[in-house]
């Protein structure tokens, strides 16, 4: 193989290994074009001829019915639902119910279940949007470069791991870390409302729009969820979330730390009212 060809393999590979296609599953590979063109097509739909209307005049439609209005769409449904979960007393025997869950058809494609680091015992709890490529590989969250930012971001108020409990909105990687779709979502929630009300965080710190906008059920942006104190509407009792910018985002967009530093003053201002 020429030097150059090789080098195309290597960054095919690199781009593979990103996109999330890291595992080989057969011996030979397969020709999926060839085995499309050879596959029978499907037959020309025949012409639908309209049928009399059996109904008396009266009850037929109008020639042209008034355009009907969209019915708003349903909230994100999840496809196989979670088990109850309110029997689960400890976030370990939550952690090993996530792991054996597979109603979230990320998990197929991860490595590892990545549930949450830090302290059981954290006032403040930390959601982000999805495990990356990192975080995959070693089973925690906010490990990698936008977690080593984030670590920097929360001990410049003073908080560290023995202080806080960080998670995410779902618990396996999305292929080529994609924001992970309303689905995905909710098949994950049952378990975060849950981790939820057994942490019983003081404060709730949301990281970027995707968690912003599922934990607060709202379509709007980040920039404007963020630096205001809102509630979260736990089971037996309302916890003070608070947004902020992703530290993923503030890597690529250094000039909004200054918005992120804002958000981290209002946190510490608030823990110093709950000493
Ligand atoms: N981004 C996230 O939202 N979560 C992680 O765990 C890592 C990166």
């Amino acid at each position: 193989m020429s030097e150059s060809a090789a080098k195309q393999s290597s960054s095919l590979l690199d781009w593979y290994a990103a996109m999330g296609v890291d595992e080989a599953i057969g011996d030979a590979p397969v020709d999926r074009f060839a085995a499309s063109a050879a596959a029978p097509q499907p037959q020309e739909p025949l012409a639908k001829t309209p049928r009399p209307d059996p109904r008396p005049a009266s009850k037929a439609p109008p020639a042209t019915p008034p355009k009907a209005k969209r019915p708003a769409a349903p909230p994100p449904q999840a496809n196989t639902p979670a088990p109850a979960l309110d029997g689960i007393k400890t976030l370990a025997a939550l952690e090993e119910a996530a792991a054996a869950f597979d109603g979230c058809p990320l998990k197929r494609t991860a490595k590892t279940t990545c549930f949450a680091r830090g302290s059981e015992q954290a006032k403040v709890m930390l959601i982000g949007e999805a495990p990356g490529r990192d975080e995959d590989l070693q089973g925690k969250p906010f490990v990698g470069r936008a977690g080593k930012l984030l670590d920097k971001m929360l001990a410049s108020i003073g908080l560290d791991d023995t202080s806080v409990y960080i998670t995410n909105t779902i618990y396996w990687r999305p292929p080529g870390n994609r924001t992970p779709t309303p689905q995905e979502i909710a098949s994950c929630a049952p378990f975060l409302t849950r981790q939820i009300e057994l942490l019983a965080p003081d404060v709730i710190v949301l990281l970027g729009g995707a968690a912003a906008k599922s934990m607060l059920q709202t379509t709007e942006g980040i920039m404007r969820l963020r630096g205001k104190w809102k509630l979260y509407h736990a089971k037996d009792r309302d916890i003070p979330v608070l947004a902020t910018l992703h530290p993923a985002y503030l890597l690529r967009t250094p000039d909004a730390k200054r918005y992120a530093w804002r958000d981290l003053l209002m946190l510490k201002e608030r823990l110093s009212t709950l000493q």
